[in-house]
Formats: structure tokens, C-alpha cells, sequence
């Protein structure tokens, strides 16, 4: 079973970003979608995009409290403390693997990340992310299936340089542990992947590498893109006919 963890907030842009992932994510088998809105409530237009999909989920709300980053490390935190208490009924009688991953609501995910990649990771896999923010792919180095290190541009002697969407964690290690994102791992210290890993127990040596060594034939599997926002004035008055029904926005 993989359990993919996904933050999520109101705007523009969120029912075409979530909707894509939704568009891959209904493809892979055995997989639980656990979606956490940053805001007081669910909101029905996701309830219906969730539904659509026909796998598992579970959709909650929880408002980043204060203190913490308003990047998704409050619910995913949250989402950790669910996982831990209801593992055994989302993991159901046929399943005896878990493995986590924290699969934002913006990013661009390829099939094979779920069904070559993350199905397989027995500690912590790795792998490759593209377009992180200033640098083509970010990626572990790796010699004779070993990270000695990493191909990224901001604070490479980080122990685990990773970006979110290119790591994933068995569930024993998770279960085995209490660690979440604590509002201590500011970015001056490193970053919410490093500290969160590193918390976990984890060490270099664990990291399973996929599809790194060969540079040549290296395929991306999971891109970092970003929506860029329109410009569109919320008002109705800017609105031409005919108008959106209600809720196509989530809003
Ligand atoms: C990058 C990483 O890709 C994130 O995984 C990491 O949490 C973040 O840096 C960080 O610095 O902590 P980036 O692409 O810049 O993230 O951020 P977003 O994609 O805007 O946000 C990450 C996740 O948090 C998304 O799933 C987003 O929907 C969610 N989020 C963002 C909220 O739940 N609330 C917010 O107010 C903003
Ligand atoms: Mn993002």
C-alpha cells in the first residue's frame, strides 16, 4: 500500500493542480490519498474531485497553528499522527508493506514514480526531481549504488539534500518512530526534508537510489513545477457571460 500525504489551500489554480495529480494518482493500484486542507474546513468541490478518483482517501482540515510555516509542514504533521493511529484499517488484511510519500498538490508526477519507485522502497528510496527552482534536476550522486553525496545547488552537505517529492519512507520506519515537521527546522538549520529524515533515525547508508546512476539514460519521474497565478481580478463584475457554476473553484 502507498499512502501519498498531500497538503492543500484556497486558490486559483488549486481544482486544475489537484485535478491532474488526481488524473495519475487514480491510475496506481493500492494506493491511499491522504488530502489535508489548510483552512477551518473541508471543501466540497475536493470532496467531489476525491470521489471521482475512486481510490481510498481521507480528507481533513487542519489550519496551520500558529508558529508554523505556511507550507503544508502543519498538515503533514497531522497527517502522520492519523497515519500512526489508523495504519492498521488503512492498510487493510491484504496488505503488509507501507510505504509513505509527501506528494505536494502542485507537482508533476509520472506513473512510473508510484508503480517503479515508491512500491519498492524498503527504508528510504531517492531519487531525482526536475525543475527545482534554479537547477534543470536535483538528484543524489551516486557510486556503485551508494550516495556519497548530492547533486543540488543549496546546501549540498545537507545529510539527506532532498527536496519532498523525491524521497519516500517505508512505514515501519514511521511507525517506529514519533518524528513529524516541528516548527523548529527553519531554513537557516537546513530544511523540513533533512531535519524530518534525520529525526526519523535515518542515515546516509539507508538510502535506496533510483534511477541515478546512469546520467545519460536518467528519466525524471516527478517535476517541481509551479502554477504560475492568473491575473484575474476576483470580482464578479470582471466576469464575462456565461458565468462558472458555483463551485467550480472550490471556493
Ligand atoms: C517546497 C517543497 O517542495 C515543499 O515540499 C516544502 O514544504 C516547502 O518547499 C518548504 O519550504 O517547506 P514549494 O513548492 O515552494 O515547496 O511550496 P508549495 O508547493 O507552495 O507548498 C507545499 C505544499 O504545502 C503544497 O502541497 C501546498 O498546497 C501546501 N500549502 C502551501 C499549504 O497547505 N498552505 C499554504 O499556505 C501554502
Ligand atoms: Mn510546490
Amino acid at each position: 500500500m502507498i499512502i501519498v500525504v498531500t497538503p492543500t489551500y484556497k486558490r486559483l489554480t488549486r481544482i486544475p493542480d489537484l485535478l491532474r495529480m488526481a488524473n495519475t494518482l487514480a491510475h496506481v493500484k493500492d494506493l491511499h490519498w491522504i488530502v489535508i486542507e489548510d483552512g477551518p474546513q473541508i471543501v466540497p468541490a475536493i470532496v467531489k474531485l476525491l470521489k471521482r478518483t475512486n481510490l481510498p482517501y481521507t480528507y481533513m482540515a487542519h489550519k496551520t497553528a500558529v508558529g508554523y510555516p505556511k507550507r503544508g509542514w502543519y498538515q503533514r504533521t497531522m497527517a502522520l499522527r492519523f497515519i500512526r493511529s489508523n495504519w492498521e484499517e488503512m492498510l487493510g488484511s491484504e496488505h503488509t508493506e507501507g510505504v509513505l510519500y509527501f506528494g505536494d498538490d502542485d507537482n508533476s508526477y509520472d506513473i512510473r514514480l508510484f508503480t517503479d519507485y515508491i512500491r519498492n522502497v524498503k527504508k528510504l528510496g531517492m531519487w531525482a526531481v526536475g525543475l527545482m527552482y534554479d537547477v534543470l534536476v536535483e538528484a543524489p550522486k551516486v557510486t556503485n549504488g551508494t550516495v556519497t553525496g548530492y547533486n543540488v545547488i543549496w546546501h549540498p552537505t545537507r545529510k539527506f539534500a532532498v527536496d519532498m517529492a523525491g524521497y519516500a519512507v517505508n512505514l515501519k520506519v514511521i511507525l517506529n518512530s514519533i518524528a513529524v515537521f516541528g516548527t523548529s527546522c527553519q531554513r537557516g538549520k537546513g530544511s523540513p526534508e533533512t531535519c524530518f529524515l534525520d529525526d526519523l533515525g535515518l542515515e546516509r547508508e539507508d538510502i535506496e537510489p533510483f534511477g541515478c546512476e546512469g546520467e545519460k539514460d536518467r528519466e525524471i519521474f516527478v517535476w517541481h513545477t509551479k502554477t504560475s497565478t492568473p491575473n484575474i481580478v476576483q470580482s464578479k463584475k470582471n466576469q464575462t457571460k456565461p458565468v462558472p457554476p458555483p463551485d467550480t473553484f472550490g471556493y
